[in-house]
């Protein structure tokens, strides 16, 4: 069954017009197509092959990647880079995004608090990332939590009923659906974070059949 006879009619991707990646990296850096871009450092754009069978796709770049310039670098990227090589998914052979490409937070002091994408910035930066997608055309799209399924299904596809399913959708690759890795950042019970951290590891562990060799 694919999104459509599940969710009901189709959402559809839209995405900018570029012919590489090189090309749309370019474009995006001077994306006004929201606020974001006037206090971000810098946008942070995907990362990984043109080539990649597995795309991951988080929510938007942190403090740390904001300042790098490139996706998940920070603790959250850390713990992703253990999980994916327990889970056997090489990411030097997986394209690396975010579906918000630019940083938002609150000021407080010295520090930026991390501050969620609205509806609205979500949307229009998926304008990026549904030409990443045609782009590259990967074998398997992993939506890590709910920004990320919302940017590439729509409202109607929740995280809790769906995660650990590979969904199929009409007009792009298969998606398949987790968590974020921060999720596991933010657990306090020992017991909870080791068992959440298996379960992460399992549904990572699901897209190694789309990796080719
Ligand atoms: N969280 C994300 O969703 N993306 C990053 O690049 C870093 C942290």
């Amino acid at each position: 069954m694919n999104v459509a006879q599940k969710f009901g009619p189709a959402f559809t991707l839209e995405s900018a017009d570029a012919a590489s990646l090189d090309q749309l990296r370019h474009q995006a850096e001077g994306c006004t197509r929201c606020e974001l871009y006037k206090n971000a450092t810098q946008l942070v754009f995907g990362e990984g092959s043109q080539k990649a069978d597995i795309m991951l796709v988080g929510e938007q770049p942190g403090d740390k990647e904001d300042i790098a310039g490139r996706p998940f670098v920070g603790p959250a990227g850390h713990l992703l880079d253990i999980c994916m090589e327990e889970a056997g998914l090489d990411r030097s052979r997986c394209y690396v995004t975010n579906a918000v490409k630019h940083f938002k937070f609150e000021p407080r002091g010295k520090r930026r608090l991390h501050s969620k994408p609205n509806a609205g910035e979500i949307r229009r930066c998926s304008w990026w990332l549904g030409a990443e997608i045609e782009i590259i055309h990967p074998k398997l799209v992993v939506a890590l939590g709910a920004t990320a399924l919302y940017s590439l299904l729509g409202a109607k596809v929740k995280l809790t009923p769906e995660r650990g399913h590979v969904l199929t959708p009409e007009d792009h690759p298969p998606v398949l659906v987790t968590i974020h890795p921060s999720f596991l950042l933010r657990i306090r019970e020992e017991e909870d974070v080791a068992r959440q951290r298996a379960n992460f590891i399992e549904d990572l562990h699901r897209a190694v059949q789309y990796q080719g060799n």
